[in-house]
């Protein structure tokens, strides 16, 4: 008997040493560190986008409404004012995930089912990740109705989507956007509404400590306060509340009436009250007929960029979201997207293009898998899925550094030496290097590839 139970502690034991209990991640006692998803729950987390179910668990295997998946997806927005009103039966007014739902409806990610209904309790399926994933990035992909794919998405599935299409995004300056303006009477409040519309930005309403009154407007009366104001190069009505986050902000809508043929002062204390240095500005202003003014405001932030401003009283939606693209500011720029290729200590930064290969090959990190030596230039790789290359530019020669697609291999190339005399329709490019591109010769065995 003893001797069996010895046995038994000997088995324990040797049991024991062979399966350590696997690390979790840490504050997480459910995700152990070496799962394949964990580095996308560590990135949710620390993004605040997934929080877990509590404090140390983040149920990995649990699934996600539709709500939670909106939830998720504004948060990552940074939460944007919603004004709309529900429009679906089944969303309520003033419920935890009302806005986010109005939100990822409105911005196309995540439609009702018609019918008034969206289904804010039902389970997001795996298809549907896909769809919303596939909408995040700009694509309009088509419900395929795969049944394989009609099953309700882990919450660790879900994690490593949102790690994938949004993690590595970067806009290349500041990238956010602020729609400040004030308005006495209510006509530039309507612009500003559409110019939020055509940007996604946030909107802040400059407001007056000392509100206007109607005879404070009377611009027939020379002592009336808006006029004592605009006479006064140094008046600066003071302005109730604070934009939060300012610094966050990379381009600034800044709407204003024109009072006296320029902007009112109030506008001048605003201007003054953040540092603007290496943001853009975009002006625009209502009026009763005059024309577009900034007149005195570039001196008050002149380390920022001013852009040219532009009179919307009678501009449509459509007008001012064509306006808004023809300023090509860099928040409309598609967002960067960067892998890294480890191997030991070395690793290679790229900086993908925007193509539809570069984003297939994106959306199937994290990878691990040998590289390939190829002629005396390349260092090749295969991913597991074959590249979209619709829509991707096609090249005949490359440089050291250069990321491409050889399709009909179809395996990804990265070139530490030039190359030249390619065939058309062969080699897509997907990128550039832009850390460590000496680093690609040396590359040898098992490489991992994971989202910058
Ligand atoms: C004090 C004051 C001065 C104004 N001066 C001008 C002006 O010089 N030229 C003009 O075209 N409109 C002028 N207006 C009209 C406003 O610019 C116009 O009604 C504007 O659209 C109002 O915007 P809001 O409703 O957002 O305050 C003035 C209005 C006020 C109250």
């Amino acid at each position: 008997m003893k001797k069996r139970l010895l046995s038994l502690l000997l088995i324990l034991v040797l049991a024991l040493s062979l399966f350590p209990a696997a690390l979790a991640v840490s504050g997480i006692s459910d995700v152990p560190a070496d799962a394949a998803y964990a580095p996308a729950v560590e990135w949710c987390r620390e993004q605040g986008l997934m929080n877990g179910v509590s404090a140390d668990r983040f149920d990995p295997e649990g699934t996600l409404t539709r709500a939670m998946l909106a939830t998720v997806l504004y948060r990552a927005e940074g939460t944007p004012a919603v004004t709309d009103a529900s429009g679906y039966t089944d969303v309520s007014a003033g419920n935890w995930y009302t806005d986010a739902v109005l939100w990822a409806s409105g911005a196309d990610l995540l439609q009702g089912y018609g019918g008034g209904y969206f289904g804010p309790n039902d389970p997001v399926s795996v298809e549907m990740l896909d769809i919303v994933m596939a909408r995040y990035r700009g694509e309009l992909p088509t419900w395929a109705g795969d049944p394989a794919r009609a099953v309700p998405a882990t919450r660790a599935q879900v994690a490593v989507a949102l790690y994938e299409n949004l993690g590595w995004e970067e806009t290349t300056r500041g990238g956010k956007v602020l729609v400040a303006y004030f308005s006495a009477t209510g006509t530039t409040r309507g612009a500003a509404e559409r110019v939020q519309a055509a940007t996604g930005g946030d909107l802040f309403e400059i407001v007056p400590a000392v509100a206007y009154t109607s005879a404070d407007l009377d611009y027939n009366d020379s002592a009336s306060r808006s006029q004592m104001e605009q006479r006064d190069p140094a008046a600066r009505p003071a302005v109730s509340g604070a934009v939060e986050g300012m610094d966050g902000y990379g381009v600034v809508f800044l709407g204003y009436p024109i009072w006296n043929g320029r902007p009112p002062r109030i506008i001048s204390t605003f201007l003054e009250s953040y540092d603007f240095t290496g943001k853009t500005i975009v002006p625009f202003c209502t009026s009763g007929g005059s024309g577009f003014s900034d007149s005195g405001l570039h001196e008050l932030a002149s380390g920022a960029t001013w852009a040219e401003g532009r009179r919307l009283n009678s501009a449509s939606q459509d007008a001012v979201t064509q306006w808004v693209d023809g300023l090509q500011l860099s928040f409309k720029e598609e967002t960067t997207m960067k892998l890294t290729v480890t191997n030991g200590n070395t690793s290679v930064v790229f900086k993908l293009n925007d193509s539809p290969a570069a984003r297939s090959l994106a959306g199937q990190l994290p990878l691990t898998l040998d590289v390939r030596p190829f002629s005396f230039n390349e260092q090749t790789f295969y991913p597991p899925t074959a590249l979209d290359t619709t829509g991707t530019p096609d090249i005949t020669s490359a440089q050291a550094g250069t990321l491409a697609y050889y399709a009909p291999w179809r395996d990804v190339v990265m070139f530490y030496g030039s190359f030249s005399g390619g065939g058309r329709g062969v080699l897509f490019e997907l990128g550039q290097a832009v850390e460590g591109a000496d680093a690609i010769r040396e590359l040898s065995g098992t490489i991992t590839i994971t989202a910058k």
